[in-house]
């Protein structure tokens, strides 16, 4: 297998910083796997493309059909699919269960599950079962709505306690990296520091040992508002918006389709 696993994602630690973003669709898989070292299928695929208004909006077949899309498209990067909320936090069971359906229905390297100290029974239970966990800790959108509304975390020494007891207690239930999300830049870049696992951050420390962003976010698709911690690569909503226009312009004035795009009687060769 030319994939690169999970295991060479943790040997990571430290080195040059890995290269995530998320992907959703065999198009956008295809087109990333030469630059990436990882791509995430993230539950974020139920706001993003399903327009869901939380990632709550996410179920597991809703995951294993764009984890296999995902796969299709793709050929080295290692590939994580994030078990959504409802799937895992019930008991260890439930979690083992549903991450041995998502492995066993795309043939994905790895899952990620959000929590820390609250989740490590859980990860623990997956990793023993043989599969490869990222763990997800500070800003968590599974529980905005408990939380009421996207809070960053580490501002006060409570939340910074926490955060580093949770980025233990992912380490030591057997995670191969972590993501930290929306976390202040100290506290994300010290946790970096603290443990042996790699880090991966979004909205966090251009310390930590990798960077993800959500594609869509990243190469400016995103309709509604990016958070701060989007920088946007390209501007594609212009992009479809002038092409769109175009299109729409030709159609009305019989420009498209053109001799080009319409087929004559006798077979030229030129056929689709
Ligand atoms: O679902 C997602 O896109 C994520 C990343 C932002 C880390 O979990
Ligand atoms: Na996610």
């Amino acid at each position: 297998d030319i994939r690169i696993s999970a295991d060479t994602i943790r040997r990571r630690k430290g080195g040059t910083p890995i290269v995530c973003l998320t992907a959703y669709t065999y198009p956008i898989a295809r087109l990333l796997d030469d630059h990436v070292d990882l791509l995430l299928v993230g539950d974020s695929v139920a706001m993003v493309l399903h327009g869901h208004k939380t990632t709550l909006g996410a179920s597991l077949e809703m995951m294993i059909a764009h984890g296999q899309a995902v796969m299709r498209g793709s050929a080295k990067a290692c590939v994580v699919v994030d078990m959504p909320a409802g799937s895992y936090e019930e008991s260890a069971a439930q979690a083992v269960a549903s991450a041995r359906r998502i492995v066993d229905e795309t043939g994905c390297q790895a899952v990620k599950l959000e929590g820390g100290v609250d989740m490590a029974h859980q990860i623990a239970a997956i990793v023993a079962a043989g599969i490869p966990v990222m763990g997800h800790i500070g800003l968590l959108p599974q529980s905005v709505e408990k939380d009421g509304g996207y809070r960053i975390k580490g501002r006060t020494d409570e939340n910074v306690a926490a955060l580093f007891g949770d980025a233990q207690a992912v380490e030591s239930a057997g995670a191969f990296s972590v993501v930290i999300e929306g976390t202040v830049e100290t506290v994300a870049a010290d946790i970096t520091r603290r443990i042996a696992i790699p880090t991966i951050g979004i909205g966090a420390s251009g310390d930590c040992d990798g960077q993800i962003l959500v594609i869509d976010d990243m190469v400016g698709l995103t309709v509604d508002r990016v958070a701060k911690f989007v920088k946007e690569y390209a501007d594609l909503r212009s992009v479809i918006s002038r092409a769109a226009e175009h299109y729409a312009a030709e159609v009305r004035s019989r420009t498209f389709p053109g001799p080009d795009h319409v087929f004559s009687a006798t077979k030229r060769g030129d056929d689709a």
